[in-house]
C-alpha cells in the first residue's frame, strides 16, 4: 500500500511506542485521557464517520490523546479483578498441549462459519507448505507464528495506523480465551484495505500451491483467507471502542429514536473520495432540484477534527429510516454499525466480503442498491419503504439481530478459533520461530501505546479462559447447497426488482 506508507512517512503517526511523535503531540494535547472521558467522545466521533471508516487516505488524522509509554509498574484491567504486570518481558509457562478429547459444545456455530471450508478449500487436499506461506513475499505485513501456544511477531511492513497491533491483541485473547486449544500456526497476514491473491494467477478455480494470505476482506477473484479485523478490539485513532462495548451502546441508542420518528430519507456520511460509488453518491444528494430520497455528507476531516476536541451534543446515530452502505476502496468495517441501526440498510452491490457478510441476504437483512444506477435505486427503496413501514422495519430488524445475535465478541472469538484450528491442521510442516520475530503477550503489548490504545486493550481483555467449548461447526457446503444458497440470494434480489417495478408502475 504505497499511498500507505507515504501517509507515514509524512505524517509519522505515532504507532505503538512511537516515543518522538508522542512527546511532539504531548504538546497539543493537553493531557492523557482518563477512561471516564472516553464515552462521549468516542461516541460523537462515531456519528461523524459512519459510513467512512474504510480508505482512511485522508492524511491527518491526529489521535486525540497521546501520551508517552506509560511508566506505570501495572495496569488494571477493565475487570479490575485482572491486574497485567508491565514487566515487559512474556512470562514463562508451561507449554500447552492440545486436549483433543472434549465434548463438544451443544451450541451450533452461526451459518457464516460455513465459509471457513470455502475459504480453506484450495489447501483441502495438500495442504500447506512451509514454502507456500513463505511465498507470501513482500505482499504479508505480518508473520504471525504460535508454537505451543506461545505467539511470536515477525513484522514484514509497517501497517496503517494500529491495524496490526490490534489484530494480535485479538489472536492473544482468543489464546486467552481457549488455552491449549489450538495446534501451533504460521501465518502471514496483509493488513492494507484490499485483497491481494489473485484467483487468476493461480489458474483460476483450480488454483493449485496457492499463497495462503489472512486478510480483512476478499472478492470473487480473489483467494485471502478473511479474518475479523482490529476494530472488533478497538479503532484508538477513530475512537471507536472495543465492538464489545460499541454493540452495547448501539442496541441502547436504537432505543432512543423510532423507527417511525426518524427522517423517512436514507443517510450517509462518510469520506467520499475512496471509491466511484462514494463519487457517484454525492450526486444524489437533495437539492432544490432534486429529492433522490438521500442525504449525503462528505466528511471534511480537519472539521472532524475540531470536533472532536469540541462538540458534546450530537444525537443518536441512528436518526434516519434507510442507512446507505457504501464500499470505499475495500470493504468497510462500518458495514455492522449500519446494520445495527435497526434502520433498512441499502447496500450499494458490494465487491468485497468479510468473514460474515457472505451471509447476508437482500430483503431478508438489507435492501440491495444498483451501484450503475445509484440515484434511481435509492429513490426507488426509499419510496417502496416509506409505503411499507412494517417490511422496512422488519429488514431493519432482521439486520440489526443478526448483527446483535451472531456477531456477538464470543461469535467472533469462535470464528477465530475454527478457522485457525482448520488452518493448523492443514500445516505439513511443524512451526518454528522464524529469525527476527518477538515474542508478544498480553504483558508486553498491554503497557504500551496511547492512553486510548491501552483503554480499549484494558477494555478489550478477555477476563481468563471460557468454561465452554466454542462453538459446533456447522456442516460444510456441499455444492448443491451452495449453488442453492447462491441462487436463493439472487433470486430475492430478482424479487425485490420486482417489488420495485410494481411500485413504480
Ligand atoms: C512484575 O514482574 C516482575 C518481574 O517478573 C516482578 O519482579 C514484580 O514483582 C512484578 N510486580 C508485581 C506488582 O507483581
Ligand atoms: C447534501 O445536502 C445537505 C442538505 O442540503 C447538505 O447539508 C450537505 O452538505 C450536502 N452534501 C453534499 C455532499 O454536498
Ligand atoms: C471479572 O473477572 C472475574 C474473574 O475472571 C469474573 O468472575 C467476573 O465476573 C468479572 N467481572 C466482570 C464485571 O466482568
Ligand atoms: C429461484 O427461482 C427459480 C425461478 O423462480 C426457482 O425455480 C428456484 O427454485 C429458486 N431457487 C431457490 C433456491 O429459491
Amino acid at each position: 500500500m504505497e499511498e500507505e506508507n507515504i501517509h507515514h512517512a509524512n505524517h509519522g503517526y505515532p504507532l505503538h511506542g512511537g516515543r518522538i511523535c508522542s512527546v511532539f503531540l504531548s504538546k497539543i494535547v493537553k493531557g492523557p485521557m482518563k477512561t471516564g472521558d472516553l464515552v462521549r467522545p468516542s461516541i460523537i466521533f462515531f456519528f461523524l464517520l459512519i459510513g467512512a471508516f474504510i480508505s482512511l487516505h485522508w492524511i491527518d488524522v491526529v489521535p486525540l490523546a497521546i501520551s508517552d509509554i506509560s511508566l506505570q509498574k501495572t495496569i488494571p484491567s477493565f475487570n479490575s479483578s485482572v491486574v497485567i504486570n508491565c514487566s515487559i518481558t512474556c512470562p514463562i509457562h508451561s507449554s500447552k498441549t492440545i486436549k483433543l478429547d472434549e465434548s463438544p459444545s451443544s451450541e451450533l456455530c452461526p451459518e457464516y462459519f460455513r465459509w471457513i471450508y470455502q475459504d480453506l478449500n484450495p489447501w483441502k487436499e495438500k495442504g500447506i507448505t512451509k514454502e507456500m506461506v513463505e511465498s507470501a513475499g513482500s505482499e504479508a505485513y505480518m508473520r504471525i507464528v504460535v508454537v505451543n501456544g506461545k505467539v511470536y511477531w515477525k513484522k514484514l511492513k509497517r501497517a496503517f495506523q494500529t491495524r496490526d497491533v490490534f489484530n494480535i491483541w485479538g489472536i492473544l485473547q482468543l489464546l486467552r480465551l481457549y488455552p491449549g486449544k489450538l495446534p501451533d500456526l504460521d501465518i502471514m497476514f496483509e493488513c492494507g484495505d484490499r485483497p491481494v491473491i489473485q484467483k487468476r494467477d493461480y489458474g483460476g478455480s483450480n488454483a493449485n500451491n496457492v499463497t495462503p494470505m489472512f486478510h480483512y476482506c476478499a472478492s470473487d477473484s480473489t483467494l485471502d483467507i478473511v479474518f475479523p479485523d482490529w476494530s472488533f478490539w478497538g479503532w484508538p485513532e477513530l475512537h471507536i471502542k472495543p465492538w464489545e462495548a460499541l454493540s452495547k451502546d448501539l442496541e441502547e441508542g436504537n432505543q432512543r429514536v423510532k423507527w417511525i420518528d426518524r427522517i423517512p430519507y436514507a443517510h450517509w456520511k462518510g469520506g467520499p473520495g475512496s471509491s466511484l460509488a462514494r463519487k457517484a453518491l454525492l450526486k444524489c444528494n437533495l437539492t432544490d432540484q432534486q429529492d433522490w430520497g438521500a442525504l449525503i455528507y462528505a466528511l471534511n476531516w480537519g472539521l472532524v477534527r475540531q470536533e472532536m476536541y469540541k462538540s458534546t451534543d450530537l444525537a443518536n446515530q441512528c436518526t434516519h429510516r434507510y442507512k446507505i452502505y457504501v464500499e470505499g476502496r475495500a470493504w468497510s468495517v462500518s458495514e455492522k454499525y449500519i446494520l445495527a441501526c435497526d434502520s433498512m440498510s441499502l447496500l450499494v452491490t458490494p465487491h468485497y466480503y468479510d468473514f460474515f457478510s457472505r451471509s447476508l441476504l437482500p430483503s431478508i437483512h438489507y435492501w440491495p442498491i444498483k451501484e450503475n444506477d445509484i440515484c434511481r435505486s435509492i429513490k426507488s427503496a426509499v419510496n417502496w419503504g416509506n409505503k411499507h413501514p412494517e417490511k422496512v422495519q422488519e429488514i431493519g430488524k432482521a439486520g440489526s439481530k443478526f448483527i446483535q445475535e451472531e456477531l456477538k465478541m464470543k461469535s467472533v472469538y469462535d470464528y477465530m478459533f475454527h478457522l485457525l484450528y482448520q488452518y493448523g491442521k492443514l500445516l505439513k510442516y511443524k512451526p518454528t520461530v522464524p529469525e527476527g520475530s518477538v515474542e508478544v503477550c498480553l504483558e508486553t503489548m498491554a503497557c504500551s501505546g496511547t492512553e486510548l490504545e491501552k483503554t480499549f486493550k484494558m477494555n478489550s481483555m478477555v477476563s481468563g479462559p471460557s468454561d465452554t467449548s466454542p462453538c459446533t461447526m456447522p456442516p460444510p457446503y456441499d455444492p448443491t447447497t451452495l449453488q442453492s444458497f447462491l441462487e436463493r440470494k439472487a433470486n430475492l434480489t430478482k424479487q425485490v426488482e420486482r417489488w420495485e417495478a410494481s411500485e413504480n408502475t
